[in-house]
């Protein structure tokens, strides 16, 4: 991709103070864009911005919790403030939980869709008449476990299922204005250190970081994501695993679950 790709475009990314959304920041910003970053934690955004200002200085930081709609309104209009237009809004944030249905506080998904689909929504809604005006790129960032319903992941897999939804309309309700949608199925990636997570009962639970076969670096992700918005191509699905998953699904459900089933054991171990 040339250097100049993204020269002076401006991209607000969700959630880029860490994890894959800093990844996405950094290509970003290596393609010339303008970044907004967010995040909860300043201490993380200002760590994160000073990276970014090795490559340029045409950065800012928004800390707020895009979980609300105040979050999601600062966002955009403090994006809209420093740099006057917004090209890509790349909607990343998102949390992951564990716990089978039978066992979960039924708080454990009034958080996780507040993070994972409110957390779109509510920068996505002030975005739109500005990505309008650039005729520029929304973005989903999903997951292999936004293709079917998995054990343990039932919050997690239902967030991700909406965001289909969301980007499908989106897609068609902005078709006249040439916006750009993208929706990426990312799959088993690296894990930044004490990445959390939510148990059954509604606590926050670290993960242990990911190894192996089929787990992606945050710059593998990074890169397809980008590839994904210079391409302005719909659906991007990630993995070997993911490919095969998101071939076979749709047209052999049973086969998925009765593979899952066999391998259900593994499949625990993998996921957490
Ligand atoms: N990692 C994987 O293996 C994997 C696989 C498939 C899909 N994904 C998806 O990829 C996305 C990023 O995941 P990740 O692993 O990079 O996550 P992560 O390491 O936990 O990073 C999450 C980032 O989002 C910020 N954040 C979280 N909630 C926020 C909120 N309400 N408002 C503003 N910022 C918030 C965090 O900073 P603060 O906590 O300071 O706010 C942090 O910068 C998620 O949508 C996830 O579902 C990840």
């Amino acid at each position: 991709m040339s250097p100049q790709k993204f020269q002076g475009k401006v991209a607000v990314i969700t959630g880029s103070s860490r994890g894959i959304g800093k990844a996405i920041a950094l290509e970003l910003a290596r393609n010339g864009a303008h970044i907004v970053l967010n995040g909860r934690n300043q201490a993380w955004l200002i760590e994160t911005e000073n990276e970014i200002r090795k490559i340029h200085d045409h950065v800012v930081s928004v800390c707020c919790d895009v979980s609300t709609i105040h979050g999601g309104q600062l966002l955009i209009s403090e994006a809209i403030n420093s740099f006057s237009k917004i090209d890509i809004l790349v909607n990343n944030v998102g949390v992951s939980m564990r716990g089978n249905v039978a066992d979960l506080n039924p708080e454990v998904f009034k958080t996780v869709f507040e993070s994972n689909v409110l957390g779109a929504v509510n920068p996505t809604i002030p975005a739109l008449k500005h990505l309008r005006n650039t005729k520029g790129s929304i973005i989903f960032i999903s997951s292999l476990a936004g293709i079917r319903g998995l054990p343990g992941l039932s919050a997690y897999c239902s967030s991700k299922m909406a965001l289909r939804a969301l980007a499908e309309t989106i897609r068609i309700e902005e078709a006249k204005h040439k916006l750009h949608v993208g929706l990426v199925f990312v799959g088993f990636t690296k894990n930044e250190n004490n990445k959390e997570s939510i148990a059954a009962d509604g606590s926050k639970i670290i993960l242990e970081p990911r190894t192996g076969r089929g787990v992606q670096t945050l710059e593998a992700v990074a890169a397809a994501v980008v590839r994904n918005i210079s391409k302005r191509k719909f659906v991007t699905v990630l993995t070997a695993l993911g490919k095969l998953n998101a071939f076979i699904q749709p047209r052999f459900p049973f086969l998925v679950e009765w593979l899952i089933l066999r391998n259900l054991k593994k499949f625990e171990e993998r996921s957490r």
